[in-house]
């Protein structure tokens, strides 16, 4: 993986800015296939509601519900836990609300990441209270270390350390969401 990542470096001022990978194009891709097998095989042929959080689920849901062989509807809802800093202010902002009702609906929530579980606390107590049939939770990533409130997760595509990531959907800033893989920034990014 270094070496295309080295190659890549010498074309792209993006790229030149990551510091390592952490996790490849690869493995996100293999692990996306054994998620949408899973969600598949325990919803059993249930029609199921997909609720992504933008912006950071974007590229997770397109490839995710590509692997989900269910009836599935799409939804979105928008949220700002941050701003352009890398710590969260711990207020959950909802920028967008879903279009649709969804009770009596199975849902399933599609995140990128929970850190403190600050924001997946906060939306799942809202939308308990619109009385969905059932509420499942996947996440791409889970940064465990960093936990301040329990929060269930049914899915969780890998686990992170305690590091600020960026890519695939995640952003620093706004910027880097579209790097195929996870990966850390050098610090002098971040200055
Ligand atoms: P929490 O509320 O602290 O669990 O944070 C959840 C949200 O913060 C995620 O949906 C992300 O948008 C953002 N976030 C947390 N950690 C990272 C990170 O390492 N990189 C980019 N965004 C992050
Ligand atoms: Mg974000």
């Amino acid at each position: 993986m270094e070496g295309e990542l080295e190659s890549r470096k010498r074309n792209s001022l993006l790229y030149d800015d990551v510091a390592e990978v952490l996790i490849t194009e690869e493995q996100i891709q293999q692990r996306i296939r054994e998620l949408g097998a899973a969600i598949t095989r325990d919803f059993a042929r249930e029609e199921i509601l997909i609720i992504a959080v933008l912006k950071g689920a974007l590229l997770f849901l397109a490839d995710l519900m590509r692997n989900i062989d269910l009836p599935l509807a799409v939804d979105f809802l928008a949220v700002s836990s941050y701003g352009a800093g890398t710590e969260s202010s711990g207020v959950v902002r909802i920028l967008k609300d879903l279009d649709d009702p969804i009770e009596d609906r199975h849902v399933l929530i599609v995140e990128d990441i929970v850190d403190s579980g600050r924001t997946l606390d906060y939306l799942l107590r809202m939308l308990r209270q619109r009385r969905p049939a059932t509420l499942h939770v996947c996440t791409l990533l889970d940064k465990r270390e960093r936990r301040e409130i329990e929060v269930p997760i049914d899915y969780i595509g890998f686990e992170v350390p305690d590091a600020f990531v960026v890519g695939y959907g995640l952003d620093y800033a706004e910027y880097y969401r579209q790097l195929p893989f996870i990966g850390v920034l050098k610090p002098e990014i971040y200055e």
